[in-house]
C-alpha cells in the first residue's frame, strides 16, 4: 500500500503520528488512535477543541490555515483548533486536558507564550459533534469543545501552521461566516460557521456567551466544504441565476396591461435569493443531465413562489418584502390579488409554451406543479388558522410547513430530476432531498425572523411574534412551562412595540426555544445530506451539498 503521507509537509507528517483520544457519542474516552487514523478514509470520532480568543476591544483572532496543512489547508477558521492528546490518564480529565492542549497549540501555531496564556481564564462553554469531509482521503469527525477566552498578546504565527491572521470585530466575523463582502471569495471552515451561529448568535454578547455553559452535545451533523475554489462555485451558481432570470423577464413581458405588469415585476426588482429558480438546473447537473428546460422550469416555479409571496403578504399583513413595499402596499389589494393570479397562470403558460420541455413530460410537470400549488395553499390555510387555535403540536407545525414551504423545494428537485430523464429511484431521492431541505429552510426562516434585523431580512423582523405565528419556537416556548412574561406580552399582540418584541426574543433565547428550533433544523440538514449520499460524487453534487449547508448559515 502506498504511504498516504508521501510528499506532504514533513512537520505536518510527523504530527500525524500524535495520539488522539477516541470517544463515543457521549464524549467518553474509548481509546487512542493516531491523528492519521482519526482523519484518514472514514476517520474515527475523536476529541477536539476550538479556541476563540478575543482582545480587549472585543475583536476575535481568526487565522488562515497554512497551505502545508494536510487537512483543510488554506481556509479561514477561528483562533486555534486541535486535539488534546492521549496521556497516561486515558483521556479522562477533560476540562483540564482540553485547556492545556489549547495552551500548547496556541504557542505552537500562533507563538502565544504559554507563560502568558496560562494566566488566562479559559471558559469551556459547550461541545458539538460534527463531521466534515475535505476530500476523498481526509475527513474531520470530532466532538469539539468550544473555549472562549480573553487575552491581549502579540501574535507570531508559525508559517508551517498559519498563513495569515486578523483581529475581527463581531460584525466582521458575521460577514466572514456568511461569506459576504470581502469574504465571499474565501473558504471558511464549516465548523467555525456553525460555532458562531450556535454560540454567538446575533444579539448575544461575548460576555453573555462566556457566562453560558451547556453540557449538552449539540449535533451539527455533516458540514460539507466545497472542494474546489468557492468563488468558482458561486460564479457557477450566479450564471444559473442570470439564465433563469432571462426566462422570468421574457415571461413577464407577455403582460400587456402596464399596471399589472408593474405589479407582477415589482418583487423581482427587490432582489431575492432565486433559490427555486436555480434548484432544477442544479439537480439536473448533479444527476447528470442539465438542459435549457431546467431554466424554464426554474423560472416557472420562481414566478409561482413570487405569486405566493404577493398573496402571503396580504394574508400576513406584512408591509415589507425584499426591502421594498409589499405589492399590496406599493399598488393596492385588488392589484396584488390580480397580479398573483396572473403570475400563477403565466407560469403554466410558459411551461406549456416552451420547446425545451418534451410533450410527454409536460403532463407530469403539470400534475406535480399543480399538486405543489395545492399543497402550498393547504399549508398557508393552516398557518393562519393556527394563530387562533388553543393548541398546536410540533407535528401539526411540521405538516403545515411541509405544505406551505417544503412542497416547493421538493417539487423543484423532483421535476428537475424528471426532465433529466432520471430513474424513478433517482426522482424519489431528489424529491426526498428537496423535502428535507425545505423543512430545514422553513425552520431556519422562523429562527432568522427573530435573529436578523429588518434591514438584513428585507422583511419585518419579529413579525411572527406580534402576529402570534405558531412556529416551532413559539410551540416550544408555550409548552415549556417557563414564565416568559415578555414573550407572553408580545405574542399575538398586534400593537407590540419594537422594544417589546426584542424583550420577547430575549425570553425565547433564555428558554432555549430558539436553540431548540435551530437544533431541529440541523436534524433536517443532516437528513438532506443523507439523501444526497445516494448520488455519485461529482462537483455538481458538491454544489447541492453547499446549498444544503447554506440553509443553516444564511441570515436572510
Ligand atoms: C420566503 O422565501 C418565503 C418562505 C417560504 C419563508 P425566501 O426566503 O426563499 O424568499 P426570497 O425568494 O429569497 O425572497
Ligand atoms: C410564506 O411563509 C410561505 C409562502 C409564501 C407560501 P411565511 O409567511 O412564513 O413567509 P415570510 O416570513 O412572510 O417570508
Ligand atoms: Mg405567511
Ligand atoms: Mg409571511
Ligand atoms: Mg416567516
Amino acid at each position: 500500500m502506498r504511504d498516504v503521507l508521501e510528499g506532504l509537509d514533513s512537520d505536518q507528517r510527523s504530527m500525524m503520528s500524535e495520539l488522539c483520544i477516541l470517544v463515543d457519542k457521549e464524549d467518553n474516552p474509548i481509546g487512542g488512535a493516531s491523528k492519521k487514523e482519526c482523519h484518514y478514509g472514514e476517520g474515527a470520532l475523536h476529541r477536539a477543541f476550538s479556541v476563540l480568543l478575543f482582545d480587549k476591544d472585543d475583536r476575535l483572532l481568526v487565522q488562515k490555515r497554512a497551505s502545508t496543512k494536510i487537512t483543510f489547508p488554506s481556509i479561514w477558521a477561528n483562533t486555534c483548533c486541535s486535539h488534546p492528546l492521549m496521556v497516561s490518564d486515558g483521556g479522562a480529565a477533560t476540562e483540564e486536558s482540553v485547556r492545556s492542549a489549547a495552551i500548547r497549540k496556541m504557542e505552537q501555531e500562533l507563538g502565544v507564550p504559554s507563560e502568558i496564556s496560562d494566566k488566562w481564564d479559559f471558559r469551556e462553554i459547550g461541545k458539538f459533534k460534527y463531521s466534515s469531509r475535505w476530500d476523498f482521503e481526509w475527513i474531520e469527525r470530532e466532538i469539539d469543545h468550544v473555549l472562549l477566552v480573553r487575552g491581549d498578546t502579540d501574535i507570531k504565527p508559525n508559517p508551517n501552521e498559519v498563513e495569515a491572521f486578523e483581529w475581527l470585530s463581531l460584525d466582521e466575523v458575521r460577514s466572514m461566516v456568511t461569506q459576504t463582502g470581502r469574504w465571499s471569495e474565501e473558504i471558511v471552515a464549516p465548523w467555525f460557521k456553525t460555532i458562531v451561529s450556535a454560540y454567538l448568535p446575533e444579539g448575544k454578547s461575548i460576555d453573555e456567551a462566556m457566562e453560558s455553559k451547556s453540557d449538552e452535545i449539540l449535533q451539527f451533523g455533516r458540514m460539507s466544504l466545497n472542494l474546489g475554489d468557492s468563488s468558482q462555485i458561486l460564479a457557477q451558481i450566479s450564471e444559473h441565476r442570470e439564465h433563469a432570470e432571462d426566462h422570468i423577464l421574457k415571461g413577464l413581458s407577455k403582460i400587456g396591461q402596464s399596471r399589472l405588469h408593474a405589479a407582477m415585476s415589482h418583487l423581482f426588482t427587490g432582489g431575492g435569493k432565486r433559490l427555486r429558480a436555480m434548484l432544477p438546473i442544479l439537480v439536473g447537473e448533479a444527476i447528470g443531465k442539465g438542459h435549457e428546460g431546467h431554466y424554464v422550469l426554474g423560472a416557472c416555479i420562481e414566478i409561482i413562489h413570487n405569486f405566493t409571496l404577493v398573496h402571503d403578504d396580504i394574508m400576513d399583513q406584512d408591509p415589507v418584502r425584499r426591502g421594498l413595499k409589499a405589492v399590496h402596499i406599493e399598488f393596492d389589494d385588488s392589484t396584488a390579488i390580480n397580479a398573483g393570479d396572473a403570475m400563477l397562470a403565466l407560469s403554466f403558460e410558459m411551461l406549456a409554451d416552451s420547446n425545451h420541455i418534451d410533450d410527454d413530460q409536460l403532463r407530469l410537470l403539470v400534475k406535480n406543479i399543480g399538486e405543489m400549488v395545492r399543497r402550498v395553499a393547504e399549508g398557508q390555510q393552516e398557518d393562519f388558522e393556527f394563530e387562533g387555535r388553543d393548541f398546536v403540536s410540533e407535528q401539526d407545525y411540521l405538516a403545515m410547513i411541509e405544505g406551505k414551504t417544503s412542497a416547493m423545494f421538493q417539487m423543484c428537485a423532483k421535476t428537475g430530476a424528471i426532465i433529466s430523464g432520471a430513474s424513478d429511484e433517482m426522482i424519489e431521492t431528489m424529491s426526498e432531498w428537496g423535502l428535507m431541505l425545505g423543512l430545514c429552510f422553513q425552520i431556519m426562516d422562523d429562527v432568522i425572523d427573530l435573529r436578523s434585523d429588518t434591514e438584513t431580512l428585507g422583511k419585518t423582523s419579529g413579525s411572527d411574534i406580534s402576529s402570534g405565528k405558531r412556529t416551532l419556537i413559539a410551540i416550544h416556548a408555550l409548552s415549556s412551562g417557563a414564565d416568559m412574561p415578555n414573550f407572553k406580552a408580545a405574542f399575538g399582540n398586534e400593537n407590540a412595540s419594537e422594544s417589546m418584541i426584542s424583550m420577547a426574543i430575549a425570553d425565547l433565547e433564555d428558554s432555549g426555544s430558539l436553540n431548540y428550533a435551530w437544533k431541529r433544523a440541523l436534524d433536517y440538514h443532516e437528513a438532506a445530506h443523507q439523501a444526497l449520499d445516494k448520488i455519485d460524487p461529482s462537483p455538481s453534487l458538491d454544489i447541492l451539498r453547499t446549498i444544503t449547508d447554506f440553509q443553516i448559515t444564511r441570515i436572510r
